[in-house]
């Protein structure tokens, strides 16, 4: 794994988005549903429209269960008309969505890229039409997206290794052997995720404290696939002992496995992106933590940017990060991950991210209770 492809610039402490200029009023409160773009009459004093492309609807449910949503209401909010739409996964889709967007006005363009060589080709083609873009969640490496906004990758993985550390320790593992199953290799977030519980586990591994185990990516993050890898895993190594799953839906394929072995609940599993699945999975008590990322703060964060750019502004963010690959300081809104074991499951819920009705469900009902989820 390449090394320091983000740093955080001085700056960075200071997580708040700063505008200058945003005082401008919309004057227009009919919002662009997605799907349906509409053109402005000329003269119209609309702002520009603001074209988003989400990645896939597997890798993750937050995308299309918490982004889209979050995204839609700010942009709402802001009476601003808006395109939001999901790549499902494929490239050529993406860059033809991009394309679109563009023929059909968009002014600004917010990506999650699919893998930073593809999400290059449609900053760069955006830029050269004069489109504003904004980089969500995922840097592409070495593109030119004016802005990126997205939570501290690395300390996100650095929760999910001191998680993993803490419920090997509640369960008194001894010398435990831990499997690593990784974000997609394409994904500039699962190396900084990666660098993140490395950082925890290196000096277990180090001291002998931990053995190392089998250490894979998944591709695409693709949860079918992460199965079979788990599976040959825990063929090759059948005592693993501990599992750091980078998302939810990797930790919930391995737990599938687990528990044709009846091992489920024995080994600790961590996550990330706290969906339904992944906190039943720990209200169940099949895994050990995730990590709650409050994806309305990031929404909200980028669709300021955006409402801003759109209105032609030239909006302020206060902190950097460091492109290495373009060699360039990514002007950046960087937000702090929270850590979620069983005993504060309820903190998501109280956050509105999830809701008791989704999550307390069936046998999930009495587990809420003892969760203290009321
Ligand atoms: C996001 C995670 C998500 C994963 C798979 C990452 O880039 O930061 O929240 O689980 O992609 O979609």
């Amino acid at each position: 794994m390449r090394k320091g492809i983000l740093s955080i610039g001085a700056a960075a402490a200071a997580l708040t988005l700063g505008l200058t200029a945003c005082g401008g009023e919309s004057g227009d409160t009919s919002a662009q549903s997605s799907g349906a773009p509409s053109s402005a009459a000329a003269g119209d004093a609309k702002p520009g429209k603001i074209g988003v492309i989400l990645p896939d609807s597997k890798s993750s449910a937050r995308w299309e269960t918490a982004d889209r949503k979050y995204l839609e209401e700010a942009f709402k909010a802001a009476g601003v008309q808006y395109d939001i739409q999901n790549a499902q996964g494929d490239k050529t889709a993406f860059q033809t969505i991009a394309d679109q967007m563009i023929t059909n006005g968009a002014t600004v363009l917010m990506i999650v890229n699919l893998d930073s060589g593809t999400g290059k080709a449609v900053l760069d083609k955006a830029k050269s039409q004069g489109v504003a873009t904004i980089d969500y969640d995922r840097l592409t490496l070495g593109g030119s997206a004016s802005y990126y906004v997205s939570f501290d990758n690395t300390a996100v993985g650095k929760l999910q290794g001191e998680g993993l550390v803490k419920c090997l320790t509640d369960k008194k593992a001894d010398k435990p052997i831990i499997a690593e199953l990784n974000g997609s290799p394409t994904d500039n977030n699962a190396t900084l995720f990666k660098q993140g519980y490395d950082s925890v586990l290196q000096p277990k591994y180090d001291s002998g404290d931990y053995k190392k185990g089998p250490d894979q990516s998944v591709p695409d993050w693709d949860n079918t696939q992460a199965g079979t890898i788990f599976e040959q895993m825990l063929t090759q190594e059948p005592k693993i002992a501990g599992v750091l799953a980078a998302n939810d839906g990797l930790g919930n394929a391995a737990i599938s496995v687990l528990k044709k072995q009846k091992l489920n609940g024995k080994v600790p599993v961590t996550g990330q992106d706290a969906t339904v699945q992944g906190l039943q999975n720990i209200l169940a008590g099949d895994q050990c933590m995730t990590v709650y990322k409050a994806i309305k703060k990031e929404a909200d964060a980028a669709a300021q940017l955006a409402v801003s750019l759109a209105k032609g502004e030239k909006p302020q963010a206060s902190g950097t990060v460091k492109d290495t690959e373009g060699n360039r300081d990514v002007p950046s809104v960087l937000l702090e991950p929270q850590a979620i074991y069983f005993d504060n499951v309820k903190d998501v819920v109280a956050d509105g991210f999830v809701s008791k009705d989704e999550l307390c469900t069936g046998d999930f009902a009495d587990k809420c209770t003892k969760a203290g989820i009321s």
